[in-house]
């Protein structure tokens, strides 16, 4: 049997990671500036990470959301030692879209309305809810575009008002860094009146922290900078390392009853030691600080190279803007200098998503390669 072909693939088989590294069947190593999709957080193989999991397996794998897990308790109490806002509630479930769908579906019910508000270069997954607000009409089946869903520029507080005053939606969904979209961030004033408009009109306000949470751009949430308090926030990626997990943490305005929502596979216990295991490690680093510092020493190295026209984003969530399209610059990046980059809907822009552990060298790397190819 062949595989159904989604993707354009690069030659290159990975059968190993070490920390920011992949080394491929031919033993070659790569540094991973790409993070599988910002998924690695803490690097590949931690050995802690490996060894949670391996005494998780030992004992139990899996067992029904209809039966007591504590380690679901364990890891919401854990997640609320990162997160700034008190008494939210944690809900697990296995992939960012997933998380989505859930969020809509709280949101909906929470309001008993169905417009949702997304924005233009949103990507929200590739599931019925989460596709339709995603800005890209290419990737929607005629199924997907049955949702009701008005899509705005980014930071426009004006058009958010005058949608809003219709009175039928029920979530404005926004990413403050956008990702797959190309590195675009929200200002203060906007999530200010997000904020004031989402009470006046009685709609709720999901932020979609699947790609930026878990400290990828130095905050726990990418939102936590601003005065927002969102009524469900998505996570997933770089929650698990690479262990299929996400979640959504809901604001206590809104109430659980049985059967709103459910899962089978959601937060199993190998699923929950993974997530455990991923925050024991971070909180060991400084992050908040590193991320920073990492950040400014990138901008610093990108200035010395002539062709880049501007750096996007924020803390290790970061996207690079050529003049140019990148398509072969990412190609020789992979098979000439041995190194992985993200690409995004912006041709011209390289996306920088590498495992939060990496340190000044390995940047130098990725500069000395960049120059001898620009
Ligand atoms: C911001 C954002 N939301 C949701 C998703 C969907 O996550 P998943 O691929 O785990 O379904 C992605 C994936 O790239 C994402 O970047």
């Amino acid at each position: 049997m062949k595989l159904f072909e989604v993707y354009p693939l690069y030659d290159v088989i990975p059968v190993k990671g070490e920390g920011v590294y992949i080394i491929d069947d031919k033993n070659k190593k790569y540094l991973d500036f790409y993070g599988g999709h910002a998924v690695i957080s803490i690097g590949h193989s931690h050995p802690k990470f490996i060894n949670n999991l391996k005494k998780q397996i030992n004992k139990i794998i899996f067992y029904s959301n209809a039966i007591i897990n504590p380690l679901q308790n364990q890891l919401a109490k854990k997640i609320q030692e990162h997160f700034s806002i008190k008494n939210y509630k944690l809900f697990l479930c296995n992939s960012g879209a997933e998380a989505m769908e859930n969020a809509l579906k709280l949101c909906s019910f929470h309001t008993n309305k169905k417009r949702i508000i997304s924005f233009k270069n949103s990507f929200h997954g590739r599931t019925s809810a989460a596709i339709a607000i995603t800005d890209n009409d290419n990737i929607k089946s005629p199924i997907n575009k049955q949702q009701k869903v008005t899509f705005l520029e980014l930071n426009d507080s004006k058009s958010l008002e005058e949608e809003l005053k219709k009175g039928d939606v029920c979530a404005i969904v926004i990413e403050c860094v956008q990702g797959v979209g190309g590195l675009d961030q929200v200002n203060e004033k906007f999530i200010d009146s997000l904020e004031k408009l989402s009470k006046k009109y009685k709609a709720c306000v999901i932020a979609d922290e699947v790609q930026s949470g878990f400290y990828r751009t130095g905050d726990f949430f990418s939102f936590e900078k601003f005065n927002l308090k969102p009524h469900v926030i998505t996570m997933a990626k770089g929650m698990g390392n690479g262990f299929p997990i996400g979640g959504i943490l809901i604001n206590p305005e809104i109430k659980a009853k049985y059967g709103l929502l459910g899962t089978t596979f959601g937060g199993n216990h190998l699923a929950c030691t993974a997530s455990l295991s991923v925050l024991e490690i971070l909180e060991k680093i400084d992050l908040k600080n590193k991320i920073i510092e990492l950040e400014t020493y990138f901008r610093k190295k990108a200035k010395r190279i002539s062709s880049i026209k501007k750096i996007k984003g924020r803390g290790l969530m970061l996207g690079i803007e050529f003049p140019f399209e990148v398509k072969e610059l990412r190609r020789k990046l992979i098979l000439e200098e041995r190194i992985f980059t993200g690409g995004s809907s912006n041709k011209n822009l390289i996306r920088i998503l590498p495992p939060l552990t990496i340190e000044k060298k390995h940047i130098d790397l990725f500069f000395n390669s960049l120059k001898k190819l620009t």
